[in-house]
């Protein structure tokens, strides 16, 4: 028997959202959270917008940095709320998922299958897109300013490590993209955690592989509060969409992404 088209729900939407940095087991490390009226409660707010919103047959992609917990064992009631949530829930990595180093990806997926999905070297299909992830990295400094807070230097060996952090990545997404492209996939929607510029908005290696394979979106979180909204590029940047979706961004509102 032949491979018929592709059959999916029309009705069905992609929504994304990052940095829920959910805290029901280990300790809250950002303690300003407590008095930024943007994350109180921000669990019910999140759970609530999701109620009304996202329906089963949608797929919620949660990008990154969804517990403070260290070890497995302080994320389970995260996890237990995240699976709560409605729709197909797919996670990728954020720079504070201590719990999850790429060698325990198969591993989660063991544990948390068929309600969570760990998306990491690997791809995940939304109609017929190839959805691909990875943490990402972009430098952050330090950075060196001058009185008029114009960048004057960069700490060197921060940025020498942070090259070697980038490269691992760059790694991964391709590997991803050739994963998804050998079974038979042209359309991509990239997720990063981090942004995929630096604050200048330099080309980078993550923006050049996205454009290289025809990336029709690149989403990412990891810029909290009003000083780090606009770190990087929003809306189309040649050829390329790109969406910033923290939480606080967002205020707690999943980003519709496709439909
Ligand atoms: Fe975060
Ligand atoms: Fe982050």
């Amino acid at each position: 028997m032949g491979y018929g088209p592709l059959q999916y729900n029309n009705d069905m939407s992609l929504y994304a959202i990052g940095d829920l940095h959910l805290h029901y087991q280990s300790q809250l490390k950002a303690p300003g959270q407590l008095n930024d009226p943007v994350w109180k409660g921000h669990e019910k707010r999140f759970r609530r917008n999701c109620l009304n919103m996202v329906f089963d047959d949608d797929t919620l992609v949660l990008v990154g940095d969804h517990s403070w917990g260290r070890k497995l064992a302080e994320c389970e009631k995260d996890f237990q709320y995240i699976r709560d949530l409605p729709g197909r829930k797919i996670l990728t990595r954020g720079n504070h998922d201590m719990f999850w180093d790429v060698p325990k990806t198969k591993m989660l997926n063991e544990l948390y299958q068929p309600d969570l999905y760990f998306l990491q070297d690997n791809y995940e299909v939304y109609k017929d897109y190839a959805i691909i992830a990875t943490k990402g990295h972009t430098f952050e400094g330090p950075y060196y300013l001058d009185g008029r807070r114009r960048i004057i230097g960069y700490d060197e060996e921060a940025f020498e490590h942070s090259k070697k952090l980038v490269e691992r990545e760059l790694l991964r997404l391709r590997r991803s993209f050739e994963l998804a492209k050998a079974d038979g996939f042209s359309k991509f929607i990239v997720f990063l955690h981090y942004p995929p510029t630096n604050i200048m908005e330099d080309r980078s290696g993550f923006t050049d592989m996205c454009e290289g394979y025809g990336a029709k979106k690149v989403i990412y979180a990891h810029c909290h509060g009003q000083t780090r909204f606009h770190d990087s590029l929003q809306g189309n940047v040649r050829g390329i969409d790109y969406q910033l979706v923290s939480g606080d961004y967002l205020n707690w509102k999943p980003a519709k992404i496709l439909d």
